[in-house]
């Protein structure tokens, strides 16, 4: 094993970092999908650096970042996250796709984008994807202009009056088929998701950085009280600690 990651709790032992989360599994949920978060911050709690996450991952949050996706069939991102980190189509490696294959599942998952105010550019790179159209996932009092420019391309639903109701949006995943959703943020909706009690797993790199200044944390906004949770894996590769917690209701 030449790259090895340390997996620390709940047992000491090592694993190589190919393997990282490779045999994840996740329970289902009645009514609604398994919902898991998968974020980075530093280690004083930084959630970006001067707006952007480039540079916070090293090569293990790299890894668990394609595997968290390999996992789920929609990824599942705020419209900020979308416009501030230039998001593109899902993509994966061939391997990864043939894993999916095998599990039923197509080839890469489905990507859906939470936004009030629809400033979206039909023209953005994640829309250019016909065979894997994005969901986008809006209000009913959206602007009717701009859901009509992005129904162009791609399969725009509304939930909810001024903020769009989550548990509503994942209800009619499940209803359509989705069972596993892996949101990569960004703080925003963590917050809204946290608030709304459908969050069941959080994945946390915490990075060997200080940030320092007065960036934003993982989570942006009233979660309801401070919420417990309960560790359930915690890795080490490079100085990267790779935490694995469940929201415990
Ligand atoms: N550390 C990490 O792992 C990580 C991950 C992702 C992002 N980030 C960072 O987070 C920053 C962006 O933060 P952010 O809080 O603006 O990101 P965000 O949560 O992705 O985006 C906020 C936007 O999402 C939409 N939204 C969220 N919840 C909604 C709801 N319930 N109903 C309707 N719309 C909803 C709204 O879009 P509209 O304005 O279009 O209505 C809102 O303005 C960036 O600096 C990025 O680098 C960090």
């Amino acid at each position: 094993m030449e790259r090895v990651v340390r997996v620390l709790f709940p047992e000491c032992r090592e694993e190589a970092l190919e393997d990282l989360y490779a045999d994840l599994r996740f329970p289902e949920i009645a009514g609604r999908p398994f919902l898991y978060l998968n974020m980075v911050a530093t280690a004083d709690g930084a959630a970006h650096l001067g707006g952007r996450t480039r540079g916070m991952g090293g090569a293990a949050d790299r890894v668990a970042f394609r595997r968290l996706r390999e996992h789920c069939d929609v990824v599942l991102v705020g419209a900020g996250t979308v416009r501030l980190e230039g998001y593109g189509p899902p993509r994966l490696d061939p391997r990864a796709q043939e894993r999916r294959r095998r599990r039923g599942s197509p080839p890469v998952p489905r990507l859906a984008v939470v936004s009030a105010r629809l400033h979206l550019d039909p023209s953005l790179k994640l829309f250019a994807e016909p065979r894997n159209r994005p969901v986008v996932i809006t209000t009913e009092d959206a602007d009717p202009f701009r859901r009509r420019a992005l129904e162009a391309v791609a399969e725009v639903v509304a939930f909810g009056r001024g903020s769009v109701d989550l548990p509503q949006a994942l209800t009619w995943l499940y209803e359509s088929g989705v069972r596993r959703v892996l949101c990569e943020g960004g703080p925003s909706l963590n917050a809204h998701l946290l608030a709304a009690k459908v969050v069941d797993e959080l994945f946390l790199t915490v990075a060997p950085l200080l940030a320092g200044g007065a960036a934003g944390r993982i989570v942006a906004g009233p979660v309801g009280g401070p919420l417990r949770l309960a560790l359930r894996e915690l890795r080490e590769y490079g100085g990267e600690l790779l935490a694995r917690y469940q929201v415990v209701r």
